[in-house]
């Protein structure tokens, strides 16, 4: 990595503080000394002008639209790969060999059983439960059952917690989703592939034979692959910030869940497709373009905009073709959503508001009406990006773990509260 220097000055008083460059994307300049030696912290609430840590996972080019996983563009990975290669990918740095490809799916398909006493844990939520609600719970829950990988400090433990995590997440969430509609949940098959196997756990019924329909499936696994990293997004942020405490692999993953949920990040598949749903027709679209550009309502056009995409989302274009294969291959035509979601991308993208902003489409704009045509709930849509996410967690949260480094994540801040005042008795207040 090499290394400049920058010069901070302030008053008579400066700082030389170095530039270091990494493969590609924008220098940075290290302030981790900014404070012993000028008494000085930064400000960056969003961190929009910050780099939390050293990576060599995922790369994001928000300006050209590139997102790269080791190197690897995301529309090649979608195109020729599949999701559990991408996170062989992910965890290990290095495209599987046809035999390691082979033993890494062996392991993990025979890790997708959960513990049977979790099924207790189901029987404890509403029906009515947000599923999201119940992953939070239930993951968390996981550190209580498999003590035998919770141990940060062994390596193997490390890599087996990794595995239960990629392997578990489908079936905790196929079981939320059948608690949700009330049906038996169905156990996952060591015969079907990883989005066989979760289109099986989440569709098939003890009445008759579920036939698994490989169209939907490969759209399924390439949704999951869309979704499987990116860079320190919030979620991916709060699983580094959990982790760096030195908390167990499933709870820093349940907190990411939390995070995920939010409207703003993961939620927005939801959010958007709820948008459109309220939109209905393309006649209205008009009134809700108004409305988001009135700085008076806090309304937003969910599935727009990004924090570092300020051209179109790779991930967007990739999902939009596959929800047309997936309309496609259903037989769906003429989807109203889909006339409406086409025609709010073409009205947003000429529109002056939406163009100087830079806002376009992202990858839940078009994943909600692909996951509602493949018959999900809209509840259900997040959880779908957790699962996939989960592997992107788990492998940010093992390179931080194993950076030597790395230290507990304590940010400080801007105080503009009280100065210190003396206590007053309650019958002298007024
Ligand atoms: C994901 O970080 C990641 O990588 C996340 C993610 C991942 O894979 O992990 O990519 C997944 O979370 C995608 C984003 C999904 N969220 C949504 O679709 C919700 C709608 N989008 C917005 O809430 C917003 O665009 C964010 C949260 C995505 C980004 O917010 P920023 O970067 O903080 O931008 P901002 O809120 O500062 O907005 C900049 C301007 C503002 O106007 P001004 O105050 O400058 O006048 O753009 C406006 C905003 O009002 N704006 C929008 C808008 N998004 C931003 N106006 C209308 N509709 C929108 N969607």
């Amino acid at each position: 990595m090499t290394e400049q220097s920058a010069k901070f000055t302030l008053g008579s008083d400066s700082s030389d503080m170095a530039v270091m460059s990494g493969t590609i994307g924008p220098d940075v300049v290290d302030v981790t000394s900014l404070y012993k030696n000028t008494g000085l912290f930064t400000f960056d609430p969003g961190f929009s002008s910050t780099a939390s840590c050293e990576s060599k996972i995922t790369y994001i080019d928000g300006d050209e639209g590139i997102l790269l996983h080791r190197g690897y563009s995301i529309d090649e990975l979608a195109e020729k790969g599949d999701y559990l290669e991408t996170c062989y990918l992910l965890l290990y740095g290095e495209l599987p060999t046809a035999r390691e490809k082979q033993d890494f799916v062996y392991r993990v398909t025979r890790h997708t059983m959960v513990h049977e006493q979790m099924n207790r844990f189901f029987t404890g939520f509403r029906r009515d439960a947000h599923p999201m609600a119940v992953m939070v719970g239930c993951v968390g829950a996981l550190s209580a059952f498999y003590h035998d990988s919770t141990d940060i400090a062994d390596p193997h433990q490390r890599m087996v917690a990794s595995l239960r995590m990629i392997a578990k997440m489908p079936t905790i969430a196929a079981m939320a989703y059948k608690y949700h509609i009330g049906q038996p949940f169905v156990y996952p098959r060591n015969d079907l592939a990883y989005a066989e196997n979760f289109l099986h756990m989440c569709f098939a019924v003890p009445c008759e034979p579920y036939r698994i329909n490989p169209v939907l499936a490969k759209a399924m696994d390439r949704i999951f692959t869309l979704h499987a990293d990116h860079e320190q997004n919030a979620s991916t942020s709060t699983v580094r910030l959990a982790g760096s405490s030195g908390a167990n692999p499933f709870a820093c993953i349940a907190a990411g869940i939390a995070c995920l949920w939010g409207p703003a990040h993961g939620g927005a598949n939801e959010a958007a497709l709820n948008m459109l749903m309220e939109i209905g027709t393309k006649d209205r679209i008009p009134e809700f373009i108004g409305r988001a550009k009135d700085k008076n309502d806090p309304f937003r056009l969910m599935g727009f905009g990004h924090r570092v995409y300020k051209n179109y989302d790779p991930r967007a274009k990739i999902m939009q073709q596959t929800c047309h294969e997936v309309l496609d291959e259903l037989g769906i035509k003429d989807d109203p959503l889909l006339e409406v979601a086409m025609e709010l991308e073409r009205i947003a993208l000429t529109d002056p508001y939406f163009v100087e902003k830079k806002l376009y489409p992202n990858v839940d704009f078009y994943s909600g009406i692909t996951l509602k045509a493949l018959g999900f709930p809209t509840t259900m849509f997040t959880v779908l990006f957790a699962v996939a996410r989960t592997v992107g967690w788990i492998a940010q949260w093992k390179e931080m773990i194993e950076d030597p480094k790395q230290r507990i994540g304590r940010p400080r801040q801007l105080y503009t509260g009280a100065p210190q005042r003396g206590y007053l008795p309650v019958d002298e207040r007024s």
